[in-house]
């Protein structure tokens, strides 16, 4: 199918256009999760389709998709064209799960974050914050005291 001009962005205008680093344009383009097509001079031209692509990319990072999630999810929609509406309701059905866990743990993050606020004493017996000696590594990688349940 050919395209006019109209319906091709060069990287800056979808750039200005999705809000995202030109950078970070060709980083998802080299991971596979938006395409181009090339002018004769080498110039890449992005559909229009690939802002809602783009959208739905800043969608799922805000909820805490890895990009290799994000990849998974854009694999069942057609590349070169416009999703339907169904087509994105059914993908982005599969975030409730994903979305409800992350406002679990929002929830505790704040429940135990609520007595640090203003507190500073960095207790070795109440502080969610205090990890001495790094003893809760074991458990694995990141604040394991905000993240995991008491
Ligand atoms: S800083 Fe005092 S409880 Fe966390």
């Amino acid at each position: 199918m050919t395209l006019s001009s109209r319906d091709r962005l060069p990287i800056g205008e979808l750039s200005a256009r999705s809000g995202m680093a030109p950078s970070a344009l060709r980083y998802y383009e080299e991971l596979g999760l938006i395409h181009s097509e090339r002018t004769s001079g080498g110039r890449r031209r992005y559909r229009r389709a690939t802002l809602r692509r783009l959208a739905f990319i800043r969608a799922a990072r805000t909820i805490g998709l890895s990009l290799d999630e994000v990849s998974a999810c854009l694999a069942r929609l057609p590349a070169g064209q416009v999703p339907t509406a169904a087509e994105w309701s059914e993908v982005a059905r599969t975030w409730e799960r994903r979305i409800d866990d992350r406002i679990a743990e929002l929830q505790r993050l704040k429940a135990k974050l609520t007595g640090c606020v203003g507190c500073g004493c960095l207790s070795l017996t109440r502080c969610a914050l205090y990890n001495a000696g790094d003893t809760a590594a074991e458990r694995g990688a990141g604040a394991r005291f905000l993240i995991e349940d008491d």
